[in-house]
């Protein structure tokens, strides 16, 4: 299978002039790694950010921190070269939020990613959530492999990839992962 693509929800087309906030930030994956917490520290530190759009602002808060903190946690566990920078964009639409982030990994890490985000896209994320429990269940992996069903199941996300080649490694592509909310759900919490 060619892994090379758009993968996963048909996302919102976006009008740059509508635009109210950006904030992008890039990091090395072997700093999450070496000191775990950055990752939750940096989703706070970003949904913190993004906040101030919000009436209700800790609700706000917790919602893009939950979200934030689980796409940073895979740029850190599925980053091929731990040390090349990988990126996380937020951009804030009047009635959408979006956060895009971009990795290099490696085609298994992709596949596998081409594969969840196509199933998402055809399948109820509540089916999906107890199909992957008894997964987990019946396997011995640590992770839950729950982190972007959540996502879609608990605040109605829309996700998707682009996947590109990276040039000269057969082996390794580009992923810019896109994650979309509507800003009611960030409210409603
Ligand atoms: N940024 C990424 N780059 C490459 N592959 C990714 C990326 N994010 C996710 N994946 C792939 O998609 C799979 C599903 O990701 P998901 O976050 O749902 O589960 P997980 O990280 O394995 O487990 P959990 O989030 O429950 O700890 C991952 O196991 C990984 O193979
Ligand atoms: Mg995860």
């Amino acid at each position: 299978m060619d892994l090379v693509g758009q993968v996963g929800d048909t996302l919102t087309p976006q009008d740059p002039a509508e635009r109210l906030s950006k904030l992008r930030v890039e990091l090395l994956p072997i700093d999450l790694i070496v000191q775990w917490r950055r990752c939750s520290k940096m989703a706070d530190f970003l949904a913190g950010y993004f906040e101030y759009h919000f009436e209700d602002r800790p609700v706000a808060a917790q919602v893009l921190s939950t979200g934030l903190n689980e796409l940073i946690e895979n740029l850190a566990k599925f980053s091929a070269n731990k040390q090349k920078p990988v990126s996380i964009e937020i951009n804030h639409y009047g009635e959408l939020l979006t956060v895009t982030t971009e990795n290099e990994a490696a085609r298994p890490q992709t596949t596998a990613l081409r594969a969840r985000l196509a199933r998402m896209a055809t399948t109820d994320p509540e089916e999906l959530f107890l199909e992957q429990l008894e997964h987990t269940a019946s396997s011995d992996r640590a992770a839950s492999g729950l982190g972007l069903i959540n996502l879609k199941k608990d605040y109605g996300a829309r996700l998707a990839a682009e996947i590109r080649a990276v040039p000269d490694d057969p082996e390794r592509f580009v992923v810019s992962l896109q994650l979309e909310l509507n800003v009611d759900a960030i409210e409603r919490g």
